[in-house]
């Protein structure tokens, strides 16, 4: 979503904002646009619709240069995507604002400041917050009050950053729902919605808390509470890649980032598998004892992060024989739910940022949860920071919208987090370390699977000239199926819809004909035999079949139905193992389609309005 960039410092920032941007678009955004303030004190803008290069080929023909800046990358909520309503928005030549969020009570504010004599020019809901805050300054000391000011104001989500250029020292920042984290240079400062945009620059990080409002300088950073108390905000060091937002040999984030899945797993795994037993330390500090107690798992999340805590079910519910729920975070956090005696409430998330996962989590408190895991993506984010334990996937930066190693990362650790439960509750030692075994077993199973990309390739053809596909699976691989079918929708724009396998004869199959290809993820397990009858069901009724199958399974191509032969693995990583196929079918059909595959279009990488 919207991205945010800032700076101060000596030397001239323009290309410092505009590295920062480039290196945020893969969270999706329509528009962008940059300010600085020139030596002068004066005040310049520069705003496209479009992608960022647009941006770079308008400041290539007429340069900004100043040490003061702001940048902005938007994805639109009030107002239609256009350049006057990107950001950032300028009051009266002198106040400069770029924000994340939505402000709910713009409208209220928009006619009071229309009445005090502003004048607006976009449809924006930001806007409102440079009028106020000229405004507000006209009543006191300084900028940094004024924002205090103007914030007391809001209400909604918020990470905004406001400059003024009479005072080109300082930007001012506040963050209530939308991330924003400062970068420490050297005689210069930084203020960025995602560390990504600040690699280049720095490495040391501190995170703003909600309700912070900071004033940023060169030389020093003044961090106020949403008290106006001052506080410190530890800074910290990340061992992040610089590299990271690089593509290197590949032609999109999304297949480099599949490939880098037997890494990711490795990374992950490394260190928490010890001489073939788990090491509890991996769910961080008290986890043991959390999970001793704990009688019931609630776990939220959204989209591909929720298809991961879907397949977790099976196997807590199975194997760690413990109860468990599972809810899409927008829906939980607008229903009075029922909260089962000693209930751990696991939240799962790529970024960490998500706004409805962690809307869910605080409301989840308020409730009576009294305890919370996540399993995430991104060191310091607003779902680690506020649960209480925390399982860090090692998947590194994912630029892709398309969520790939981040999925099957979580698994792991869902999986990982099936044995520290099991564990408590009579799960055998043997049967933790044949899980122990078979995740061990996955970054050279998935490198096999990986071998199949050129046969996937072909057969992406097949789909390039259908509106519509069908993808079946049972048991833990349903949710396998309908992580298939949100990859091809969202990067090929092809209809896509998973169902489980015995729902079939309930309805979907009305619309199976020659038209509608129908996808099957079917390794030999126990409910083959079953999941063999439905595919007979589609066959009866002239559908073209693609099944996903192991040797075992003893599928055979014919006229009405290809085989994919994956490789056989253990039942437990199944899923796992299932995924990879799926993304590379869809990778190839967006390919063939032309689309766009890393920033689909409408699509956000972290979805932090709700
Ligand atoms: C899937 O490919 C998506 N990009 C999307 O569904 C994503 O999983 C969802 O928005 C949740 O994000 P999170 O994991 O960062 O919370």
């Amino acid at each position: 979503m919207c991205g945010i960039v800032g700076a101060v410092a000596q030397r001239d920032v323009t290309d410092i904002l505009v590295e920062g941007l480039k290196r945020l678009e893969y969270r999706g955004y329509d528009s962008a646009g940059v300010a600085v303030i020139n030596n002068n004190n004066e005040l310049f803008t520069t705003k496209r619709l479009g992608k960022v290069q647009e941006l770079v080929q308008a400041l290539e023909q007429q340069p900004l240069s100043g040490g003061t800046g702001i940048a902005h990358t938007r994805w639109a909520t009030h107002g239609a995507p256009s350049e006057v309503n990107a950001h950032p928005h300028i009051s009266s030549n002198t106040i400069a604002v770029v924000h994340n969020g939505i402000i709910e009570n713009h409208q209220a504010l928009r006619t009071q400041l229309q009445g005090l004599g502003y004048e607006f020019l976009s449809q924006t809901d930001t806007e409102v917050i440079t009028h106020l805050v000229h405004h507000e300054l006209k009543t006191s000391d300084n900028l940094l009050a004024a924002v205090q000011k103007t914030v007391k104001q809001l209400e909604g989500a918020y990470g905004t950053v406001v400059m003024d250029s009479r005072d080109k020292d300082n930007l001012i920042v506040a963050r209530s729902g939308s991330p924003l984290v400062i970068g420490y240079g050297l005689g210069e400062n930084f203020i960025a919605s995602d560390i990504m945009a600040l690699l280049p620059v720095t490495r040391k990080f501190s995170y703003l808390e909600e309700g912070d409002v900071a004033q940023i300088s060169r030389f020093e950073v003044k961090i106020f509470d949403i008290d106006g108390k001052p506080v410190e905000r530890a800074a910290k060091e990340v061992n992040v890649s610089h590299d990271s937002g690089d593509k290197g040999e590949y032609r999109h984030f999304m297949l480099k980032e599949t490939f880098e899945q037997p890494t990711a797993i490795r990374n992950t795994l490394e260190g928490r598998i010890v001489a073939g037993a788990l090491d509890i330390n991996a769910f961080g500090e008290g986890a043991d004892e959390i999970f001793k107690q704990v009688k019931h798992i609630q776990i939220i999340a959204c989209g591909t992060s929720y298809h991961s805590g879907m397949v977790a079910r099976y196997w807590l519910e199975e194997l760690a024989g413990i109860s468990c729920n599972i809810e899409i975070a927008s829906e939980f956090r607008y229903r009075k739910s029922f909260v089962p005696k000693n209930s751990l409430l696991v939240t799962i998330s790529q970024s960490g940022e998500t706004a409805d996962t962690l809307a869910a989590l605080r409301l989840a408190k308020e409730i009576g949860y009294k305890s919370s895991l996540v399993i995430c993506n991104v060191a310091g984010s607003s779902l680690v920071r506020e649960s209480d334990i925390a399982f860090m996937t090692k998947a590194g930066a994912e630029i892709g919208v398309a969520s790939t190693k981040a999925f099957t990362t979580q698994l792991v650790g869902l999986l990982m987090l099936t044995v520290a439960i099991g564990q408590h509750n009579g799960m055998s030692k043997e049967k933790q370390g044949e899980i122990c075994q078979s995740l061990m077993s996955l970054p050279a199973k998935l490198d096999e699977v990986l071998a199949l990309a050129s046969s996937i390739e072909e057969l992406a053809e097949d789909f390039a000239d259908k509106n519509h596909a069908l993808f079946l699976g049972r048991g833990d691989q349903y949710p396998i199926a309908m992580e298939g079918a949100l990859k091809l929708k969202e990067i090929s724009y092809i209809h896509a819809e998973a169902y489980a396998a015995g729902e079939l004869k309930h309805g979907p199959l009305a619309l199976i004909d020659a038209e509608m290809p129908v996808i099957v993820v079917a390794p030999k397990n126990d409910l083959i035999e079953k999941l063999k009858s439905n595919v007979e069901e589609v066959r009866a009724r002239g559908g073209l079949m693609y099944v996903f199958a192991d040797s075992d399974a003893n599928f055979a191509s014919d006229d009405t139905m290809k085989v994919i032969d994956v490789p056989v693995c253990d039942d437990i990583i199944a899923p796992i193992v299932y995924t990879l196929p799926l993304q590379l079918l869809s990778y190839y059909v967006a390919i063939i389609k032309g689309t766009d595959v890393d920033q689909p279009r409408n699509l956000a990488k972290s979805v932090t309005v709700e």
